[in-house]
């Protein structure tokens, strides 16, 4: 995803700390803006897996807002570490529960 790989490459050139605490408000935002185009998607063509789906977007987004908290309480430390779990954190999300719903709104005629 952009935003972590920005954070990472900005990291690369040792100006991560600058650049954390804005890729955590885009995270914040993006999360709210993309995972709520879905819900309505998911409403609109009645995708049976709509709840647990909705839960899953529910722990991002509060955890995207925890880990801003975090960072702006100065408890959140740029490392290799912070970059690999905010990379593994979203993208388990969109390579895995994500995945599954093209077929069905496929077959709905959204592409
Ligand atoms: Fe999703």
């Amino acid at each position: 995803m952009g935003l972590i790989n920005g954070l990472h490459d900005a990291m690369k050139k040792g100006k991560g700390k600058d650049v954390l605490g804005k890729t955590l408000s885009d995270l914040v935002d993006y999360t709210a803006y993309h995972f709520t185009q879905e819900e309505e998607l998911f409403k609109t063509y009645a995708y049976p897996d709509y709840l647990p789906h909705k839960k899953e977007h529910d722990a991002l987004k509060s955890q995207a807002v925890d880990l801003r908290e975090q960072f702006t309480r100065g408890e959140l430390f740029l490392s290799n570490k912070t970059v690999l779990f905010l990379k593994n954190w979203l993208n388990g999300h969109i390579l895995g529960s994500d995945k599954k719903y093209g077929p069905f709104l496929n077959a709905k005629g959204v592409s």
